[in-house]
C-alpha cells in the first residue's frame, strides 16, 4: 500500500489560475483546498481569451490562489510533498507563468517539481472524482480538446481518435456568437436549446459515416451560419424561437456525433475484456446534460458504467493537477528545472498524429 502524499497543484493554461492541495493515494484522494480565479469578465469586450492579457492576470493571482489554497488546507507550504503544475498543452504565456511559479517554490523549498500534462489532469479525474480503476475509457471535450483515450495508467494513455478541427466546447463559443448569445457559449446555449426544436435544422453529422473514431465540428459552425443567415435574409432578424431552434439543432448534432463515435470507441475498449467497464467524460463540455444523458444511454446500452464528474472538476481547475501528481509521483521520479512550458503536448506519442499536427508533433 502506498504512503499517502500531499500535492499542491498549479494550473494556468487558459483562462483560470487555479491552486488547490490534494492528498491521497493513487485512485483514493481528497480534495483539501480548491481555489479557481476564472478570468471571463477581463476578456467579455473581445469576443475570446486574449493570450496577453490571459497571462498577466495568471502573474498576478497565482500567489493569492496558492495562499488561499494552502490556507483553506490549513497547511503551511513545508507540508507539501510535491508540487504538480500544468506544463502544457495551452496558450504558452499561461503556462510559462505557472511553471516559472511552480519552479520558483520547489527551488526555495528543495519540494520536488513534477510537470503534469493538462489533458492527462482532466483524463485522470474520474480516479479523483470516483476512484475508477485502469482502464477506463475516457472522452474528453473541452474548449480546445477533444479526443477518446484509453487511459490504461496514469502516464499510459492510448488515443483512439478526436477532432479533425475544432473541438466542441470551441463550436459551442462561435455558435454562440453567431447567435448573439453570451460567452461562454456552451451553457448560453444548452439554456437556450431548452425552448428550441432539436428537429427544426438538420444540421451535418461529419464523419458519421466514415470509420474510426474522429470527429469534425468545423462544417457543422458553417451550418449553423448559412440557416441563420437564411433567416436573416427572409425575416431581417432572428426572433427568440428561432434562436432557441438553432441552438437545439446545434447541440443535438454536437451530442449525436459525440454518441455515434462514443459507440465506436467503445468497441475497441471493450475488446480489452475491462474488468468493471466504464465510459468516463471529463472537460467543460461534459456539464452539458443533453450530452450527458445520450453518453449515458449509449453506455446502457453496451452494458457500461458511466461516470461524469462533478462540474467543478470537469471545467479547468488544480485538484486534477495535483491529483495526476499524487499518480505520477508513484511511476516516475520528479522533473529538475529544466522543465520547460509547452504549447502542444500530445498524450499519447505513440499514436499516428492527427490531422492539423504541426511540426511540433500532435495537435493535442
Ligand atoms: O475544460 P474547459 O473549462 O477549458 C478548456 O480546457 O477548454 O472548457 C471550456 C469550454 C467552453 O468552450 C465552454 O463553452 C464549454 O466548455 N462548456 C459547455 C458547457 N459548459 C462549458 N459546453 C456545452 N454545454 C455546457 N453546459
Ligand atoms: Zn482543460
Amino acid at each position: 500500500m502506498d504512503q499517502p502524499v500531499t500535492v499542491l497543484g498549479i494550473e494556468s493554461s487558459c483562462d483560470d489560475t487555479a491552486a488547490a492541495v490534494v492528498r491521497g493515494v493513487p485512485g483514493d484522494m481528497q480534495v483539501l483546498g480548491a481555489v479557481v480565479y476564472g478570468q471571463t469578465d477581463l476578456h467579455a469586450q473581445f469576443g475570446g481569451v486574449v493570450p496577453e492579457i490571459a497571462a498577466r492576470a495568471h502573474a498576478e493571482r497565482l500567489d493569492v490562489s496558492i495562499a488561499t489554497a494552502l490556507e483553506q488546507a490549513n497547511l503551511p507550504l513545508s507540508a507539501i510533498d510535491a508540487i504538480a503544475v500544468t506544463c502544457g498543452p495551452g496558450l504558452i504565456g499561461g503556462v510559462v507563468s505557472g511553471v516559472m511559479m511552480a519552479k520558483g517554490l520547489a527551488m526555495a523549498t528543495g519540494i520536488p517539481l513534477y510537470g503534469v500534462n493538462h489533458l492527462a489532469g482532466h483524463a485522470l479525474t474520474p480516479r479523483l472524482s470516483d476512484g475508477v480503476a485502469f482502464p477506463y475509457l475516457m472522452l474528453l471535450v473541452s474548449g480546445g480538446h477533444c479526443q477518446f483515450l484509453i487511459a490504461h495508467g496514469p502516464d499510459r494513455f492510448e488515443r483512439l481518435g478526436g477532432t479533425i478541427d475544432d473541438a466542441p466546447g470551441e463550436a459551442f463559443d462561435k455558435v454562440a456568437r453567431l447567435l448573439g448569445l453570451d460567452q461562454p457559449g456552451g451553457p448560453a446555449i444548452e439554456v437556450a436549446a431548452r425552448g428550441g426544436d432539436p428537429a427544426r435544422f438538420a444540421f451535418p453529422r461529419p464523419l458519421a459515416n466514415k470509420p474510426g473514431c474522429d470527429l469534425s465540428f468545423s462544417g457543422l459552425k458553417t451550418a449553423v451560419l448559412r440557416a441563420r443567415d437564411d433567416i436573416l435574409a427572409g425575416q431581417g432578424g432572428l426572433k427568440t424561437q428561432d434562436q432557441a431552434d438553432l441552438a437545439a439543432s446545434f447541440q443535438a448534432a454536437v451530442a449525436d456525433s459525440l454518441a455515434r463515435k462514443s459507440e465506436r470507441a467503445l468497441e475497441v475498449y471493450l475488446a480489452l475484456n475491462p474488468a468493471a467497464p466504464t465510459l468516463c467524460v471529463a472537460g467543460g463540455v461534459a456539464a452539458n446534460m443533453y450530452i450527458r444523458t445520450l453518453l449515458e444511454t449509449v453506455s446502457e446500452c453496451h452494458g457500461t458504467m458511466f461516470l461524469a464528474p462533478p462540474l467543478a472538476l470537469c471545467t479547468d481547475n488544480a485538484a486534477m493537477i495535483a491529483a495526476a501528481g499524487v499518480e505520477q509521483m508513484q511511476v516516475r521520479g520528479p522533473d529538475g528545472m529544466g522543465l520547460s512550458a509547452r504549447p502542444r503536448m500530445p498524450l499519447d506519442t505513440q499514436s499516428a498524429s492527427m490531422l492539423g499536427s504541426g511540426k511540433k508533433g500532435a495537435k493535442a
